[in-house]
């Protein structure tokens, strides 16, 4: 079962992702989807915001994955690993690129989030939380979580 919310403004967006990362721990795995400018770096910034790390989540231009660990003073145990596969489109071998990034070296003691990974991360762990985030034609976004094994169901119940 799926949750969906309607996010008006990008302060929204963020917020849906201080509330998320409420809910994540060392382990996870989100694969963000959906369109070009449709609010999946501007979700991670909340989530980011919320698990208390270090530095601004950003998009990065060459690097395609960042590590932003946790700084105690603002509540944070858990380093967030953010990628952004876009630029791996164009590859001969998008998985071999995607195997150099060494995210199974960090998945288990973080919490990773991965912006166009679909088909190229999925095998890093048993389970994972697939986010579509979606801009509608009046500008609001939605997303909709859709939990993929594990207890991601049940922990993505709070957030409806
Ligand atoms: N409700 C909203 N939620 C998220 N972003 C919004 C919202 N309203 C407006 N925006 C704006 O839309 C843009 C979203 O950009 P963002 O980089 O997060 O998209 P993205 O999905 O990561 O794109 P890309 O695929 O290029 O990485 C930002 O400029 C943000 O300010
Ligand atoms: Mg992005």
């Amino acid at each position: 079962m799926s949750v969906v919310v309607t996010l008006p403004t990008v302060e929204d967006t963020h917020a849906f992702g201080r509330r998320l990362a409420r809910v994540l721990r060392a382990g996870d795995l989100l694969l963000l989807t959906g369109p070009l400018g449709a609010g999946k770096t501007a979700l991670t910034r909340g989530i980011g915001a919320g698990l208390g790390v270090h530095g601004d989540v950003t998009s990065p231009t060459f690097v395609i994955a960042r590590v932003h660990r946790p700084d105690p003073a603002r509540g944070g145990t858990v380093a967030l690993v953010h990628a952004d596969a876009y630029r791996l489109g164009d590859a001969s071998d998008p998985r071999a690129e995607i195997d150099d990034l060494d995210l199974d070296a960090s998945v288990d003691d973080s919490v990773t989030v991965v912006e166009w990974g679909e088909g190229l991360v999925e095998q890093l762990v048993d389970a994972h939380l697939r986010v579509r985030v979606d801009r509608r034609d009046d500008d609001t976004r939605v997303v909709e979580l859709e939990p993929a094994g594990g207890d991601w169901a049940d922990r993505i119940t709070a957030l409806a």
